[in-house]
């Protein structure tokens, strides 16, 4: 059975694996051929807003192990934590690597305005996709964006990612813009994006939110 909850510390670990493992293509253009290294940048990341109580980072876990991650952005981060994360930025990746890997994240990053619920880093370990997880977390982050009174669900992805754009399609997101990068095309590999949206105003179906940890059964309960 497969549990749908926001991520607690004791998760990071696995969140951070799980990442590394399926965006293993974009972590090498990033960090490069060091997966140890992206994996502790990825648990520095969510570690303080997660220990702060930030409970958009989602997970999907299943027998203990965590098989599939969301993150729901915006997230803020306090001064402390930015300097937290910028020191072991710069004790794995050293000031140069640091430098272009901040320009590349810019590239592929996107800035959420507050009525937005911005989905990122839909990922689901490669030996467990296909078995429908990816719209179970995309369900439970549109529960989430609800509960935080968010208009609409947004998220960028790549124009070849044909299995991403298929979950997102079945979700109801839709195309509102396509842009073509030249950079991200020399870097990724990845010469244009789609921008897809899901307004969450009116709708049949609204999905309860529920983050206590002693009732989980693993999916949102719809409410009529
Ligand atoms: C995208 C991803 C999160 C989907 O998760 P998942 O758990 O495999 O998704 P699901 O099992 O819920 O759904 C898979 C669907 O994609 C379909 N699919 C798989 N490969 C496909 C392809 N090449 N073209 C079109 N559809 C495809 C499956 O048939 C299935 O559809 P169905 O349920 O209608 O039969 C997962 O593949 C992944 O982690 N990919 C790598 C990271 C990534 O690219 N993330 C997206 C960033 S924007």
């Amino acid at each position: 059975m497969i549990d749908i909850h926001s991520a607690r510390t004791v998760d990071l670990p696995g969140v951070a694996a799980v990442m590394q493992e399926a965006f293993s293509d974009k972590m090498r253009v990033l960090v490069g051929r060091h997966p140890e290294k992206a994996r502790a940048l990825l648990e520095a990341a969510y570690a303080g807003p997660v220990s702060r109580g930030y409970d958009g980072l989602l997970v999907a876990e299943r027998d203990g192990r965590v098989v599939g991650t969301l993150t729901l952005e915006p997230i803020y981060y306090t001064p402390q934590e930015n300097r937290v994360l910028e020191n072991t930025a710069i004790r794995e990746l050293g000031l140069l690597r640091l430098l272009r890997a901040s320009f590349l994240l810019w590239l592929i990053g996107h800035r959420p305005g507050e009525d937005e619920a911005y989905v990122s880093d839909v990922c689901v370990a490669p030996d467990c996709q296909g078995e429908g997880i990816g719209q179970l977390l995309l369900d439970y982050a549109e529960a989430w964006a609800r509960d935080n009174d968010r208009s609409r669900m947004t998220l960028w992805v790549a124009a070849t990612n044909d299995s991403a754009i298929h979950v997102y399609e079945k979700t109801g997101f839709e195309i509102v813009r396509t842009r073509s990068n030249l950079l991200t095309r020399l870097f990724f590999g990845i010469p244009r994006w789609h921008f897809k949206e899901k307004h969450l105003a009116a709708s049949v179906v609204t999905y309860e939110y529920n983050d206590d940890a002693d009732d989980r059964d693993g999916s949102p309960e719809p409410i009529l």
